[in-house]
């Protein structure tokens, strides 16, 4: 595996492979790699001819200088976890590297940035495009991989795609939430979860999966109830929302009838640690 620190060295490397005829599928991180990273990556291997990977952790998509600051940074075990895995290239800038000059670029993403977490980290998604658009710039991909945990950030980075003119045909594949044996969502955040906040986090998805059920006779007001009560009867457990949206739009929906694809998204506070997970609530159609 090529480990590439360098932005020019990243870019020669995407055009002289694009040149070549071959595929690149491309899987941006922040690092702390655990085994929702490492399925993007599987799927990623299983349809391009290269794999590249990013780990940078991009100060522009915080809005709380805390989270910036803890948030979990293992560069080494992440580069055996990727040689493991088979990747091609490994991407780790410093942030110099990555914004030479401010990024002063503002996007234009419309409602699907402006609800839940658009709405409770102003100026996340913003950062989120700035970092993705310039990745993209650099490596070329054919495929970009992200997962399905941060929902509402596919949606974001589509309409980022289609604001900056497609990125040469880029298409982006949504891989399926990663869980744990007792159903919480992987994620890097849940390394600094306590043992307590771990033992009860699992019952943010037995919630999410119950309301699938609950949610075939009652409304979405009820439902929405349904999770919201459920999670915070946990000692430790707030919810900070939980909102049902229409899934290609992130639009929120009042009436089932008012989507064909509707996912409920929540985000929870496990002691102070931020969790996000959601369900879709797909078949059969709810019919309230
Ligand atoms: O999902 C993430 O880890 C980040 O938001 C991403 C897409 C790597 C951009 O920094």
């Amino acid at each position: 595996m090529k480990v590439i620190r360098k932005a020019d060295e990243l870019r020669a490397w995407g055009a002289n492979e694009r040149a070549a005829g071959r595929t690149i599928g491309f899987v941006p991180t922040m690092g702390a790699l655990h085994e929702g990273h490492l399925s993007l990556v599987s799927t990623a291997r299983r349809a391009n001819d290269l794999v590249a990977v990013s780990v940078f952790v991009n100060p522009t998509q915080f809005n709380n200088p805390d989270d910036l600051r803890t948030y979990p940074r293992t560069e080494e075990a992440d580069l055996e976890k990727l040689r493991a895995a088979g990747v091609d290239v490994a991407f780790v800038p410093t942030v110099e590297e990555m914004y030479p000059e401010p990024d002063t670029r503002q996007f234009d993403l419309g409602p699907v940035a402006s609800v839940m977490e658009g709405k409770m980290r102003p100026g996340h998604f913003n950062g989120v495009a700035q970092v993705v658009s310039r990745l993209f710039d650099m490596v070329g991909p054919t495929r970009a991989y992200f997962g399905e945990k941060d929902f509402q950030q596919i949606a974001v980075i589509r309409k980022m795609v289609e604001l900056e003119g497609g990125f040469n045909g880029l298409e982006i594949v949504d891989v399926p939430i990663k869980r744990e044996a007792d159903g919480l969502a992987m994620s890097s955040r849940n390394v600094r979860l306590t043992p307590e906040m771990r033992a009860k986090a699992p019952e943010i998805h037995r919630a999410l999966a119950a309301a699938v059920d609950y949610a075939r006779n009652h409304s979405v007001e009820q439902t929405t109830a349904y999770v919201v009560d459920r999670i915070n009867a946990i000692e430790g457990l707030e919810t900070e929302y939980f909102q049902i949206v229409d899934g290609p739009t992130c639009l929120p929906v009042n009436e089932w009838s008012e989507s064909r694809q509707p996912v409920g998204c929540v985000t929870v506070y496990a002691g102070d640690v931020r969790l996000i997970d959601n369900i879709k609530f797909t078949t059969p159609t709810p019919q309230c």
